[in-house]
């Protein structure tokens, strides 16, 4: 085991466009949510919130929500503290921090939700059931996890650390390990827990614009734990950078209107019964 991988949240934030839009592709299914009382808003949890700016748009869609993220990130959540507060609507931002694998939900919820996060957390799907409990009946966890560990931006890099000249010096922390399962497996283990679920895919043909932003993408994502890793040692950073961008200027050319950088995602969507 080794420690977690420090975030860039400047770097994380390059592509928000792109990053943001599955998310909103989540929040577009997720239904209205049960109300506690009348004049009690909505209270959501938001797992590995990140920078906080997806947080920010569940206050747009739920004006009186109590809305906590929780992120194990303390560059992150310093990051998100800008948006923390009561929000115009009469609601409230907050962040806190948290592993979500040991995250026990300390209130009832009436959404739970998580976006690009739970891809770090092994063995998740172990926690649905204490996630599935802690909503009202009513209430809704939607997840939101890459499934693009198979494509060449993270085979490559896979492959990279484990040659010979890197894998002594990385051991295990470029290779990724995969956590996600397919939709299919998320529909199974949430409707065991009794949710009516929803679960899909898609890939998102991404065009990227400017010079190496594929290898600016991951630098954002899963280039972390070698970054991280790599820290003290900015020669070498520097080296592993450049093989990197080479091979991924090969698997991902230019093309006329910039860099394709197709990525697939998966969705599920659990509504505990009412
Ligand atoms: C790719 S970012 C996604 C951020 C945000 N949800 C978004 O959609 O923009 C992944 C986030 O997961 C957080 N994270 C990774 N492992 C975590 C864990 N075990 N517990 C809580 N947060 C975690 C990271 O710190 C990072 O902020």
């Amino acid at each position: 085991m080794h420690s977690a991988p420090t975030w860039d949240p400047q770097q994380y934030l390059h592509h928000s466009s792109h990053r943001t839009r599955p998310f909103l592709d989540l929040l577009a299914q997720i239904p209205e949510l049960p109300t506690a009382a009348p004049g009690v808003g909505p209270r959501i949890a938001d797992l590995g919130c990140g920078p906080g700016n997806v947080t920010a748009l569940l206050a747009d869609r739920w004006p009186t929500a109590h809305i906590t993220g929780y992120d194990s990130s303390p560059e992150m959540l310093a990051r998100a503290a800008e948006y923390a507060g009561p929000t115009p609507g009469g609601g409230q931002l907050d962040f806190q921090p948290a592993d979500a694998a040991h995250w026990d939900p300390d209130d009832t919820y009436d959404l739970i939700v998580s976006n690009a996060a739970l891809q770090w957390v092994p063995n998740h799907p172990e926690s649905f059931p204490r996630w599935i409990d802690a909503l009202r009946p009513g209430g809704t966890l939607a997840i939101q996890v890459p499934g693009n560990f198979t494509s060449p931006s993270h085979a490559l890099l896979g492959e990279l650390c484990d040659t010979p000249q890197w894998r002594d010096r990385l051991g295990d922390h470029g290779r990724r390990f995969v956590h996600i399962l397919d939709a299919s497996e998320y529909l199974t283990r949430l409707t065991d827990l009794g949710c009516e679920v929803d679960a899909w895919e898609t890939t998102y043909s991404q065009l990227l614009a400017g010079e190496d932003p594929v290898l600016d993408w991951v630098k954002g994502t899963a280039l972390r734990p070698v970054l991280t890793e790599l820290a003290d040692d900015p020669d070498a950073a520097a080296e592993f950078l450049a093989e990197y961008r080479d091979l991924l200027r090969k698997a991902y050319p230019p093309g006329p209107h910039g860099t394709v950088f197709p990525f697939r995602r998966i969705f599920a969507l659990a509504h505990k019964k009412g």
